[in-house]
């Protein structure tokens, strides 16, 4: 059973900027260290996820920065923004800490962060071709690859998408 139920998606504040630094260190070591080595993985992270590069990301237009909080701990973020006159939401980052993915915060987090684009016709992402447990959840929800692109370093990523349906 799912205890998702705990877990809140709420907008990050600046408060919260060296908790989902933490997270994503964590979290890209956990993911990443096999695809491009763990020195090179705390360098990315270094660089990309910086509390400079977190925070200037809140200023960001049109765009989302949430995460899922239970009140003690934030077990996953994610990070979208849009192209095509707001009709794409890209997703640029979605998170959830080791100990805590298979509980649905994944799925979760997703949902809301189209809920807050209802301009948006399709939500769009990359994911590294050897992330099969990243790509295995994106076609669990509904996504179908749409082309192939170039990752960090040079590593195949490969482009999903689903379309936004309003009910
Ligand atoms: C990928 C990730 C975001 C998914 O979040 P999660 O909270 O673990 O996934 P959820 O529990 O919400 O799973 C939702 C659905 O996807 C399915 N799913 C999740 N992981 C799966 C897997 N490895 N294989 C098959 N299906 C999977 C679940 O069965 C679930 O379906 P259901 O709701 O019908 O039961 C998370 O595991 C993660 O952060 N992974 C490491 C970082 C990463 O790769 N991020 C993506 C970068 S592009």
């Amino acid at each position: 059973m799912s205890d998702q139920s705990l877990m809140f998606v709420r907008t990050v504040s600046k408060r919260d900027v060296q908790a989902v630094r933490d997270l994503l260190v964590e979290t890209w070591h956990a993911t990443y260290d096999v695809i491009y080595g763990a020195d090179r993985v705390t360098q990315i992270t270094d660089e990309w996820h910086s509390l400079a590069a977190l925070e200037a990301r809140l200023d960001v237009p049109m765009s989302e920065f949430l995460v899922a909080d239970d009140g003690e701990a934030i077990g996953g973020m994610a990070f979208a923004d849009t192209v095509d006159d707001g009709k794409t939401l890209m997703l640029r980052q979605l998170y959830v800490r080791p100990a805590f993915q298979g509980r649905g915060i994944g799925g979760m987090l997703l949902d809301e962060v189209e809920g807050c684009f209802p301009e948006a016709a399709r939500i769009r992402l990359e994911v590294e071709e050897a992330n099969a447990k990243a790509i295995a959840f994106y076609l669990a929800q509904g996504f179908a690859r749409i082309g192939e692109a170039k990752g960090a370093d040079g590593v195949v990523a490969l482009i999903y998408e689903r379309p936004i349906v309003w009910a």
